[in-house]
């Protein structure tokens, strides 16, 4: 068997799933979800998940992909072949492939936009609108129209990408292959080593520039306050804590088998308790201190706290690609402060789309010994023609972010902590996260790992399940059945490939 590949160096492997971590969800998704869900007090059940879900979730993952890499699998249909003997346990890890893979198909295209307007803002072509005292609705209006221009998406019911949109998404697409193909540590571990310290530093730059923002509507100062501002009475409200896991679930990468497959190129006796810890909390420190301080201030500062709270309230889209042009328009050397958000956004998706790209590519080199070459390009190329779904059709993107952004997620998840915890053995799944630890976890991690997460996730499930999803299932519109025949289709074919593999496997074994 030929050898597999693995991380080159600590620093790398950390930064790498440092990048896997840090994506777009940082910078836009957690502020608006924290300011629609109770501001300050949004941080309580966000700590309460961490520690309790997200945390110990994080070292079955690492767990889980180190035991498979060793065995030669970086997937979950092997891996959970090997730790729950039973004939479903493949069908279950079809879920590693289906989520990541889905998502791949809309993430690199919203990734995409990033590239497009950090190239438009630098060369100044997207709208400069000077700002006005008065209603700030009217005075976004333009760019809400750019954006809908440029992403084809406010124009009935079919999607017309400009064909800039579709040039940079192309772009995109050339670049993540381009990285992948040079392999684990040539391409993602190389590429996180320099994307994530520019991001870093990036992201303090325009940190500065935004605290220090005043206008007569209003400062940086009371966006702070208005984001961390705790209300109370929002912490009795299941919906606000339905948000925190779900945003604690994504911004980590969890329950995507992005971080499995990422660490099935460790080493046995490789430390994972303390490199997965350093990796979540380089995550965090971009999320809650710089991901905080940089769009909601800014809008607050620009447009007044009032109305940040309506920007806030309509999406993470519209803030990023609305509100904060509509601001660089009015700053001082704006177009490259555009350029700085952009590029920071570019890098932040780079880095994660190569993480959930992986394991399919991973899954093809592993189980049907491909060479990487040729894996790249099937999986880049499949992916490509399924993007086309969420480019043109309208609704699609939020139907596959809905199922298997949100939703298998936290179903998967699941059945990775049963499986480990329970299928597998409990003592065995402990020692297994802990061997070669930098770190000793403390005991209580075990119970938390055995009864505590696998409670709070079957909960959120079922809270899902009968809570949320009749009414979603009851106001769909045509275009969502299309991309759900789309997502039954997709996975239809991973369970076909997991059950061809596995056939051919045991005929070999006898
Ligand atoms: N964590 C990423 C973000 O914050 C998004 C994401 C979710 C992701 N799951 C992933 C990225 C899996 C890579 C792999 O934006």
């Amino acid at each position: 068997m030929a050898a597999r590949e693995r991380w080159a160096s600590r620093i790398g492997l950390i930064l790498a799933m440092a990048g896997n971590a840090v994506g777009l969800g940082n910078f836009l998704r957690f502020p608006t979800q924290a300011a629609q869900n109770g501001g300050g007090v949004f941080m309580i059940p966000y700590m309460i998940s961490l520690i309790l879900i997200a945390i110990p979730l994080m070292w079955v993952e690492w767990a889980i992909g180190r035991y498979g890499g060793v065995r030669g699998h970086g997937t979950t249909p092997a891996i959970f072949r090997l730790l729950w003997h039973h004939p479903l346990a493949k069908y279950v890890g079809v879920l590693g492939l289906f989520v990541p893979f889905v998502v791949s198909c809309y993430y690199v295209y919203i990734e995409s936009w990033t590239l497009g307007y950090a190239v438009m803002s630098l060369l100044g072509m997207l709208p400069k609108i000077p700002a006005t005292a008065g209603d700030p609705e009217a005075y976004l209006a333009p760019y809400r129209d750019f954006l809908a221009h440029y992403t084809g998406m406010g124009e009935g019911d079919i999607f017309r990408p400009s064909p800039i949109a579709y040039a940079f998404f192309l772009i995109t697409m050339v670049m993540n292959i381009y990285i992948l193909i040079k392999g684990i540590s040539g391409g993602i571990e190389k590429l996180a080593k320099v994307a994530m310290p520019l991001l870093f530093f990036l992201a303090v730059i325009l940190m500065v520039r935004v605290i220090t923002l005043e206008t007569p509507n209003g400062s940086a100062v009371q966006g702070l306050n208005f984001l961390w501002e705790p209300k109370w009475s929002e912490l009795a409200n299941p919906k606000v804590w339905l948000a925190a896991a779900g945003q604690v679930f994504f911004t980590l990468s969890l329950g995507f088998g992005a971080i499995i497959t990422y660490a099935s190129y460790l080493k046995r006796n490789d430390d994972l308790t303390l490199s997965a810890l350093t990796a979540s909390s380089l995550n965090e420190l971009a999320e809650v201190v710089l991901g905080g301080s940089i769009a909601i201030p800014a809008a607050a500062a620009f447009f007044g706290v009032a109305a940040a709270q309506t920007i806030a309230a309509s999406g993470a889209f519209n803030l990023a690609f609305v509100s904060l042009p509509a601001i660089f328009a009015n700053i001082p050397l704006g177009q490259v402060f555009g350029f700085i958000w952009f590029i920071l956004l570019f890098f932040a998706g780079l880095t994660s789309s190569v993480a959930i790209t992986q394991p399919v590519i991973a899954f093809l080199e592993d189980e049907f010994r491909l060479d990487r070459r040729l894996a790249v390009l099937i999986t880049m190329f499949v992916l490509f023609g399924i993007a086309h779904v969420p480019i043109f059709l309208a609704g699609a993107l939020d139907e596959m972010d809905f199922w298997a952004g949100t939703f298998f997620v936290v179903v998967f998840a699941l059945c990775e902590v049963l499986i480990f915890f329970w299928a597998f053995s409990p003592s065995a799944a402990w020692a297994e996260i802990n061997r070669g630890g930098f770190i000793k976890l403390p005991r209580i991690f075990f119970y938390i790992m055995r009864y505590v997460t696998p409670a709070f996730l079957a909960l959120i499930t079922a809270w899902w399940l009968f809570k949320v999803l009749p009414g979603y299932l009851a106001e769909s519109r045509w275009t969502a059945w299309v991309a759900r025949e789309v997502l039954v289709s997709i996975m239809a074919l991973f369970c076909f490939l997991v059950y061809y593999q596995d056939r051919r496997r045991r005929r070999r074994k006898k």
